[in-house]
């Protein structure tokens, strides 16, 4: 049978397992032209949240009563398309469920011997990709510069910092709690890390980062985001990858309106912040992969994965990951196969 989570209804705030829904249909037969996949990866990502509300968004909603989208790790079990034989192993946008049809298009052939497969979703995937490019096209970190960068246990995070370090920077890492932030210190290598649930966090990140901060990686928003922003040094620079503090409020902010605060000082301090959503800078996908996967394969580039075993496990693990209880890169094994 094809288990399948639905989207069941659209949450107020933060998610709850009653808004999702699991069905199990017959597995369905490829056509001519078409493969079957069975999933063996699910990777769960906080951009899922925004595709659970309706209205406009980068990426469009899911329906009420659609399979929840997102990308997976597969083995082709059937082939009719000529380009695809079984066995093969292939990146896809395959959604919450343990079996998929495709046509051929957008899938990525995966070599397990390279690389553990389950690494095309995180540190050689998406996220890994994110981190790079976000960091050398916009955060453009010199020898010698703090970088600074929340969320640095995570998928995204973890990369960041590191690059950083391979450029020559010092790399400031903000995790929840002291297991997160000595994985980031002691596996990672980062300079420093700082837990963001201390009650004198903004004390102790300005002690971390004496001369300042010359790039913030900010992934997070909210508080952190306070206790960064007075650090900003002359022509910081600010990639805004994107704020998982705010995911499950809509607004109106809480609080006094500190917008003119922070734009004298955008102003005065000539900072550069800019928004980019990783698909904007695809072209350099090519020198991504020849490099972070040189990068991982020396171990300058490190990696940690948060498998939960079983895709009915998926909506409490991401319900889990908007509350920062995931521990590295989030993935659902779906099934046991050859990758
Ligand atoms: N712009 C793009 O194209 C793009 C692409 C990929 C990812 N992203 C964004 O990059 C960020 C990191 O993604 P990821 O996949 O690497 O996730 P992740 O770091 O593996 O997991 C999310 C982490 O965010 C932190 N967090 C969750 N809720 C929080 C809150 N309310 N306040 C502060 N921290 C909170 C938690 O870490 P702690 O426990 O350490 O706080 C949690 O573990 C997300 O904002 C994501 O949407 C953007």
């Amino acid at each position: 049978m094809n288990k399948r989570i639905l989207l069941a209804r659209r949450p107020e705030g933060q998610p709850t397992s009653a808004d999702f829904r699991i069905e199990e249909l017959p597995v369905p037969a490829p056509k001519e032209g078409e493969l079957l996949l069975h999933i063996l990866f699910l990777s769960l990502d906080p951009y899922m949240r925004g595709i659970m509300n309706s209205g406009k968004s980068y990426t469009p909603p899911v329906d009420i009563g659609e399979v929840m989208e997102g990308s997976t790790v597969a083995e082709v079990v059937e082939s009719r398309h000529k380009d695809f034989t079984k066995g093969e192993i292939v990146l896809s946008y395959s959604g919450w469920q343990s079996y998929a049809i495709s046509d051929g298009k957008n899938l990525r052939k995966l070599d397990p011997a390279a690389a553990p497969v389950s690494t095309a979703l995180g540190v050689l995937g998406m996220p890994g990709f994110t981190a790079y490019a976000g960091l050398l096209n916009l955060g453009r970190p010199k020898p010698g510069e703090t970088v600074v960068v929340a969320a640095a246990s995570g998928a995204v995070g973890s990369a960041v910092g590191q690059i950083a370090r391979i450029k020559g920077a010092r790399a400031v890492g903000i995790a929840g709690g002291a297991d997160k932030c000595a994985f980031v210190l002691k596996e990672l290598g980062f300079d420093a890390a700082v837990d963001h649930h201390a009650r004198d966090f903004a004390e102790r990140l300005k002690e971390a980062c004496p001369k300042g901060i010359d790039v913030y990686f900010e992934n997070v928003g909210g508080h952190v985001w306070d206790a960064v922003f007075p650090l900003l040094n002359q022509f910081a620079r600010t990639p805004v990858c994107r704020l998982i503090a705010q995911y499950n409020t809509r607004g109106p902010f809480l609080g006094p309106d500190r917008q003119p605060i922070d734009m004298n000082e955008v102003l005065t301090k000539r900072l550069t912040i800019r928004g980019f959503i990783v698909t904007d800078l695809g072209k350099q996908r090519p020198a991504f992969y020849a490099e972070m996967g040189q990068w991982v394969r020396d171990g300058q580039v490190r990696y940690r994965e948060d498998i939960v075993e079983g895709l009915e496990k998926a909506p409490a693990a991401f319900i889990g990951l908007l509350q920062g209880h995931n521990f590295g890169k989030l993935l659902v094994r779906v099934a046991n196969g050859a990758g």
